[in-house]
């Protein structure tokens, strides 16, 4: 019954998911600085996505903040872009490399840059220069995030209590350019138990039904018009998990969407992704 209902919710995660292949295009948009973005989840709002003190370590604190249209009610949690603005005396040509750890709701940008990110949009010594600039136009496009040292891994949030069953997650280090739409965990050597978590918001999931550890774990990731099980075939959490532990999954996303820009490649701005390294 659960196999079935999973299949069911999988079609409907991807049928979901085909809408937003367009993102892969060269984008037209705003960015501005920000001195710092909360760390903070916003529970019970469509909210940033709760990579907390963590956040830093994610890209080197090159972090942006993105506005509804990135962030995706946190779907867009842990996406990477590339962008770069245009102005040929203040702007580098290779521009900057960003994970989306936040929400922000200001009208005027598409992006919001914290730490050294916008900085790094600059010529060298230009940054004084930019700073200035209320926002800027930048274009962007959605790129496979990658993490040289790190594989996918699943933080167990305070949240969590074994006792009750209730588990609660954090995935971390997602590579590649897929979103995550499925979670599954089950207790290792007994794969007929897998139990679906929900999405809390952004990268955390949960289920109030945590079989008895250790537990292994399985994810359907989607990049435009197909899916597929990515399987972390071993113990991910011993049987003694602990809120506040993080767990190597043992596994990397790597994939890149298939559906590849397709109705934007013959634009001006698809030909300018060429000469964008
Ligand atoms: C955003 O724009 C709307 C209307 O265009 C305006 O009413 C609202 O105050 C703006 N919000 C912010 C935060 O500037
Ligand atoms: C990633 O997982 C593999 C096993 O699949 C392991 O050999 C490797 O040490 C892990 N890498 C890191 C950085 O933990």
């Amino acid at each position: 019954m659960d196999v079935l209902l999973c299949c069911f919710c999988v079609l409907l995660l991807l049928a979901s998911a085909t809408s937003a292949a367009s993102e892969r295009c060269v984008r037209q948009g705003k960015a501005a600085y920000s001195p710092s973005l909360s760390p903070v989840p916003h529970h019970g709002s469509s909210g940033a996505c709760g990579y907390g003190a963590m956040a830093a370590e994610i890209n080197g604190g090159f972090l942006a903040a993105g506005g509804p249209r990135q962030h995706r009610g946190g779907l867009g949690c842990g996406r990477c872009f590339q962008m770069r603005c245009r102005d040929a005396k203040l702007c580098s040509s290779g521009g900057v490399r960003v994970v989306l750890t936040d929400f922000h709701r200001s009208n005027r940008t598409d992006f919001l840059l914290a730490g050294p990110a916008f900085a790094a949009l600059a010529k060298p010594g230009m940054a004084q220069e930019l700073n200035r600039l209320d926002a800027l136009s930048v274009e962007y496009k959605r790129i496979p995030c990658e993490y040289k040292e790190k594989n996918l891994s699943i933080r167990v949030e305070e949240a969590s209590d074994k006792t009750r069953g209730n588990l609660v997650v954090k995935l971390l280090y997602q590579g590649g350019q897929t979103d995550i739409l499925a979670v599954d965990v089950a207790p290792v050597g007994s794969s007929a138990e897998w139990r679906f978590m929900t999405r809390v918001y952004g990268p955390v999931w949960s289920t109030p039904r945590a079989p008895a550890g250790p537990l292994q774990f399985r994810a359907v990731v989607t990049g435009g018009y197909d899916g597929k099980w990515v399987w972390a075939d071993q113990e991910v959490l011993p049987a003694d998990w602990r809120p506040g532990q993080v767990y190597d999954t043992g596994v990397r996303i790597a994939d890149v969407a298939r559906d590849g820009c397709r109705g934007c490649a013959a634009t001006a701005a698809g030909a300018a992704m060429d000469d964008w390294k």
